[in-house]
């Protein structure tokens, strides 16, 4: 199966690693053997149609910064629509940074890929939360994959148990905390740090999104509410349809206050008649009340009740992991080796 990675950070090198350290097993179990026929960074690509030497690509992009130096598949300047336009792959996996307002470029690469005849697989919240089903609704059109679960909670797989869910019985609404670095901070102002010290603490620690105003004012979550709740309750959602308030009037004195009566504040997204993003006080016992970077989610069903899932948010390898599921679904679906093993996953991820 051959894969054009789109972007070569904290992702998708990540991704590189699990496909080397895995390889036997990968082929073994799945009867999966990736070939990278192209890699793109922000510099240029390298590209190869009998596939790269995958170890001399990470070398190369942590050595020299761009995976346009590698030896004669080197590329200086050749970006991502050219090499989705040119080179011949099964799967695009898409993972450069999100963009909130617009969802460039990512938006006109997947389209590209698309309309390339390439299924889609991606990290990327702002291209699915800010045009509704524009994806799904082409992927569909042309017959091919679109997967996003790395999208809504890193690693943890929310789309894909909610999919599951939605089987056998109807989701009716949910809530859950899907921003670890809210939530990092949060847990912080508990320990009795100020907002400053717990932002600083977070960014330290790589928890932050470039623009840190992305996380604190809630529009992270809410992208992700988007995402999910257009996947669970089939709807045409976008970012600009949810009541947002994010934690940056959330003070220290205040949490506080709500620990002396034994809750906590969370950044909580709630799904249903009333999208919305707000800090809310919940009692401390409530499965919502995760500490550091954790995410969780807990689903209302007609008739089972409740069920959550939680779980890490982000990271690289945990992300990673997310993009290899999306990647090894696809192949299944394409009559790979264990294809029976995901019968119930659909064609378009509108509902993972
Ligand atoms: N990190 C996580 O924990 C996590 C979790 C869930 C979802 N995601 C999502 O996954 C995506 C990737 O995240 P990341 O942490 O891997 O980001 P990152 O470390 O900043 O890496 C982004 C990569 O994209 C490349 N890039 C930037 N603009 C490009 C362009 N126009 N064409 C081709 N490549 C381009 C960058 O090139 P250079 O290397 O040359 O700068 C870099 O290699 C984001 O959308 C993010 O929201 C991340």
């Amino acid at each position: 199966m051959k894969l054009i990675l789109l972007g070569c950070g904290t992702v998708n090198l990540s991704l590189l690693e699990i496909l080397l350290e895995r390889r036997l097993d990968l082929s073994a179990r799945h009867g999966f053997r990736p070939k990278i026929v192209a890699a793109v960074d922000s510099r240029g690509a390298a590209v190869s149609p009998n596939g790269l030497d995958i170890e001399e690509l990470i070398r190369v992009k942590k050595s020299k910064g761009s995976v346009a130096q590698t030896g004669s598949s080197g590329r200086v300047g050749m970006n991502a629509l050219d090499v989705i336009s040119t080179v011949d792959a099964d799967i695009v996996v898409e993972a450069i940074p999100t963009n909130l307002k617009t969802g460039e470029p990512s938006l006109s690469y997947v389209k590209r890929a698309m309309e390339t005849g390439k299924h889609v697989v991606t990290a990327n919240k702002g291209p699915l939360a800010l045009t509704a089903d524009l994806l799904p609704g082409l992927a569909n059109r042309k017959e091919l994959f679109f997967r996003f679960s790395g999208a809504v909670g890193g690693g943890t797989p929310i789309l894909d148990l909610a999919a599951r869910c939605s089987l056998g019985d109807r989701i009716v609404g949910f809530q859950g905390v899907f921003n670890g670095t809210t939530n990092y901070i949060l847990s912080e102002l508990e320990a009795g740090l100020t907002f400053e010290a717990a932002l600083k603490a977070a960014k330290e620690r790589g928890y932050t999104e470039t623009d840190p105003l992305i996380d604190i004012r809630g529009l992270d979550s809410a992208s992700k509410l988007v995402i999910l709740s257009n996947a669970v309750f089939d709807t045409r959602m976008k970012l600009e349809n949810v009541k947002v308030k994010g934690i940056q009037g959330v003070t220290r004195a205040r949490v506080a206050h709500a620990a002396t009566r034994g809750r906590v504040i969370r950044l909580i997204a709630s799904g249903g008649n009333a999208p919305a993003v707000a800090p809310m006080e919940i009692p401390r016992e409530s499965p919502l009340a995760v500490n550091s970077a954790m995410n969780v989610v807990t689903f209302e069903l007609e008739h089972s009740g409740s069920i959550t899932i939680s779980g890490k948010g982000a990271g690289g390898r945990e992300t990673a992991g997310a993009l290899l599921r999306d990647i090894l679904t696809i192949h299944a679906k394409l009559g790979g080796f264990n294809a029976s093993r995901d019968e119930t996953a659909p064609r378009v991820a509108t509902v993972v």
